[in-house]
């Protein structure tokens, strides 16, 4: 200071005189008073005009008078008491600032002598300024993830006091993450810092509040305070979470593709780009499940991205990540657990595992003739499977075991009724609506060999004309035989049997496939009439069945025989037969009889005779009965008449063409007297024996007759009874046979219903036969009257009575009578 005063050039007599105010000061002392700032007027701060040792009454006339250097009149001087007061509001921070020590300098100023007194007042400081922030409120940002010890400077306050009253203390409102500490720096004070004690977080506290109170040092102290806004930033601190670790999901199979299966929430405590998610199937989800699957990256949504089949798969765990976008990102995880539910998409399957086919048709009941399995792929009661047949009979379905079944027989199968079956076995499951499957089985029944051939009737009656060519096809057995194949295949042969002296087989054979019958050699009706054997019908099976057939082979007559006269008639015998005739006989003697045999039958062997007219005679005194072969006188005998006369007498038989034979009687007429035994006693012998075969004769038609007649007429009581008693039944109706054969010469006719005619129970003869008579050619006026009474007969029972002996019972309903005649004796035969 003395060395820059001494560096003023031009002021050396002013640093003189203040070097003598200097020595005066110290040696006379220097007034000095305090006055406290903000003091009010008129405040007393001192005695000064006595402290100077100035006289009161001297202080006007030596021109008293305080001066201060630009302070303005802050303090006054009463010049009647000589005291210093207050004269204004002194601020002691506008006078002085900040600096610690802060005084008015006066200069007092009396002149006569001029005498200048200086004055120190010094203002002393009352606190009267609070501590001040430059900011109403003070703002940091903090990231959560500061570590513990971290410092933030906050900006302290000011006061514009000083001392004891600008000594701040700094206090922070009560939190758990700060605490201040106050740093002092050498000349710029103290400046609060925040420290942090507990680590900050964002998610929870994203904002503090802060209140720093400064408080001084003065009394009464004041108070200033700031709002500290504490902003916590993000860090990515925080994983995304889901809100569950396990979402189970239920869904049924065969959903629409893209349908939603969850929708994952993931969130994620931290903010902005720290936030923001993606998620993901895991590491861990096999490829499988990623293409079944398909999440949405950003929304989450988990959708169906295939065909989702339970029976494929029926649980799926799918690990979701979900990362955020933070660095380092982070992430969080999930498991959805879908489980699919079943749905009746699957039919059942029907499989038929093993066949024993064709199944033969003598099969035990339950023999099992296919094992069927039955499946269905859904679970539950989608896939309960229940079986059924159609048609359900002869065959059952036995459950072996869960799903197996046996297609087992249930009846006796029959090929010949039905050879096939078609079965259906339906398979239908639980579910609803239930779906279902059927499989077709064609069932063969194989045959067996049950069935033996089979003749349409048991005997066939074969009218066969006498005279056939060898060899030639009289018949046709056909049996039928119901099963197949070589079981149905069948052949014939005949019955071997004796006929007579000589083998059946020489008689006919039957072709073994056609079961054609043939007569091996031409057949006399006179010799056999009915030939009956037995044809046998045999088929190929193993063991091979048969059955026989009866034929009946009528041999029928032909004309073939001509009549052969007896003898003496015998043509050859002894030429013609003499006869002698007295001529005195009446009219209608009988002179001789011719007779004659036929070895034919029926009209074949009816024998008429005629007289054949002899040449020349112009009438002739004869004639023959038509059937008696009676030779008689038509009138009496005269003169006229040539005593030998030649009679040609003509039999012939009915048969067509008629065949005749001849013979010659020679009639002598002798006069009265003359006896004709000389000429007959050359057949005498002869003739007595044909008399008396003549009465045996007669009394054997009559015995046969009379029995005959009384059998048919048993018979036809027994069949009127029968009638009467029940005549609905039809089967006694008399009249309609059945005509098999008709020749043109009579009509044998055999009837198949003549058991019936002749009344069941009691079977006649075999050989009786029903004729039915039809209109026999040429016609005589001697045979209309048998013709008549046939015609008008119902039944002709033909009986082959005694050997060689035939004869007719006609029965006329409409007289009741029984009639019986005999066509002819074969006399021949006895
Ligand atoms: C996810 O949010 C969506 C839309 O708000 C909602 O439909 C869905 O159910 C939520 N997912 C879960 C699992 O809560
Ligand atoms: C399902 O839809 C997605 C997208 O449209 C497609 O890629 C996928 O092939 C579809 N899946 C099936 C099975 O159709
Ligand atoms: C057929 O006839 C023969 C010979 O009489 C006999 O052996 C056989 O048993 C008969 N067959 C039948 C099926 O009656």
């Amino acid at each position: 200071m003395l060395i820059a005063r001494s560096g003023l050039p031009g002021a050396r007599c002013l640093l003189l005189s203040l070097l003598l105010l200097t020595v005066w000061e110290a040696g006379s002392g220097q007034l000095h008073y305090s006055v406290q700032e903000e003091a009010k007027h008129g405040t007393f701060v001192g005695r000064i005009a006595q402290d100077l040792g100035l006289e009161l009454e001297d202080l006007v006339p030596r021109l008293f008078r305080v001066a201060s250097k630009g302070r303005g009149d802050l303090l006054e001087v009463n010049l009647q008491n000589g005291i210093l007061f207050v004269n204004s509001r002194i601020d002691r921070e506008e006078l002085c600032g900040r600096s610690a020590e802060c005084s008015i300098h006066l200069e007092v100023i009396v002149d006569r002598p001029l005498q200048v007194f200086h004055v120190e007042v010094e203002v002393k400081d009352i606190n009267d300024n609070p501590p001040m922030f430059s900011v109403t409120e003070q703002k940091i940002s903090i990231p959560e993830s500061r570590l513990l010890d971290s410092r933030f400077p906050l900006e302290g306050a000011s006061d514009a006091d000083v001392g004891e009253n600008a000594m701040i203390t700094y206090k922070l409102s009560s939190n758990e993450f700060f605490i201040l500490n106050i740093i002092s720096k050498k000349d710029k004070g103290k400046f609060p810092v925040l420290v942090l004690r507990k680590l900050l977080d964002r998610e929870e506290n994203p904002q503090l509040k802060l209140l720093l109170t400064a408080t001084d040092g003065g009394k009464p102290e004041f108070t200033g305070s700031v709002s500290v806004f504490i902003f916590v930033l993000d860090a990515n601190d925080n994983a995304p979470t889901f809100d569950r670790s396990v979402y189970e999901v239920k869904m049924y199979e065969n959903q629409l593709n893209q349908t939603l299966v969850i929708w994952l929430n993931a969130s994620d405590a931290d903010e902005g780009i720290n936030k923001e998610m993606v998620y993901s199937f895991s590491s861990l989800v096999p490829a499988i499940i990623r293409r079944k699957f398909l999440i949405n990256e950003m929304t989450g949504e988990i959708k169906v991205n295939d065909y989702i089949d339970f029976e494929d798969r029926n649980i799926y765990e799918i690990h979701v990540d979900v990362t955020d976008k933070g660095a380092p990102p982070m992430v969080g995880h999930c498991t959805v657990l879908v489980e699919v539910l079943d749905e009746n998409d699957n039919s059942p399957e029907v499989v038929v595992t093993s066949l024993a086919l064709p199944v033969e048709e003598n099969a035990q009941v339950g023999t099992v003739v296919a094992l069927i399995s039955v499946s269905d792929q859904d679970s539950g009661a989608n896939g309960q499977v229940i079986c059924s047949l159609t048609p359900h009979i002869p065959f059952k379905l036995v459950s072996t075991f869960k799903n197996y079944y046996s297609l087992v027989l249930d009846s006796t199968l029959d090929r010949e009724t039905i050879s096939e079956y078609e079965l259906v076995v339906t398979a239908r499951d639980g579910g609803s609506p239930s779906l279902w499957a059927s499989a077709s089985l064609l069932v063969e029944v194989a045959d067996v060999n049950d069935n033996a051939p089979v003749f349409a009737q048991s005997e066939y009656t074969v009218f066969v004309k006498e005279n056939n060519p060898p060899g030639c096809h009289i018949f046709t057995v056909s049996a039928h035989d119901a099963d197949a194949r070589e079981n149905a295949l069948v052949s014939y042969s005949l019955v071997e049997r004796r006929v007579g002296e000589r083998a059946l087989s020489s008689y006919v054979s039957v072709h073994a496939e056609s079961g054609k019958v043939y007569a091996l050699q031409p057949l006399d009706h006179e010799e056999l009439e009915l030939l009956q054997f037995q044809v046998s019908a045999r088929d190929s099976g193993v063991p091979p069945l048969g059955s026989n057939v009866t034929l009946q082979v009528f041999v029928l007559d032909e004309n073939d025989n001509a009549p052969a006269l007896l003898r003496p008639w015998t043509q050859g015998a002894g030429g013609s037969v003499s006869e002698l005739v007295s001529r005195s006989v009446g009219a209608g003697h009988v002179v001789a009889k011719v007779r004659a045999v036929d070895a034919d039958s029926g009209y074949n062997a009816w024998l008429s005779y005629e007289l054949l007219p002899a040449k020349g005679s112009a009438r002739s005194p004869f004639r023959v009965g038509l059937y008696t072969g009676e030779i008689s006188t038509t009138r009496l005998l005269d003169e006229a008449d040539a005593p030998s006369q030649s009679l040609l007498i003509l039999v012939k038989d009915h048969g067509e063409p008629a065949l005749t034979a001849t013979t010659t009687v020679l009639v002598s007429l002798v006069e009265n007297g003359q006896t004709p035994k000389a000429s007959l006693r050359a057949s005498a012998g002869a003739a007595d024996a044909e008399v008396a075969l003549v009465d045996v004769n007669v009394y054997l038609i009559i015995a046969i007759c009379a029995i005959s007649s009384l059998l048919v007429l048993t018979l036809l009581l027994y069949t009127a009874l029968r009638c009467s008693e029940a005549p609905t039944e039809g089967a006694c109706r008399p009249g309609k046979p059945t005509l098999v054969c008709s020749s043109a010469v009579g009509s044998w006719s055999y009837s198949q219903q003549r058991r019936q005619v002749c009344s069941g129970e009691s079977p006649p003869k075999t050989d009786l036969m029903a004729f039915s008579p039809s209109i026999p050619p040429g016609s005589g006026s001697g045979d209309s009257g048998v013709q008549q009474e046939i015609f008008e007969n119902l039944f002709l029972f033909v009986g082959h009575g005694v050997k060689g002996l035939k004869y007719i019972f006609s029965f006329n309903p409409n007289s009741f009578m029984i009639i019986c005649k005999i066509l002819y004796i074969e006399l021949s035969k006895f």
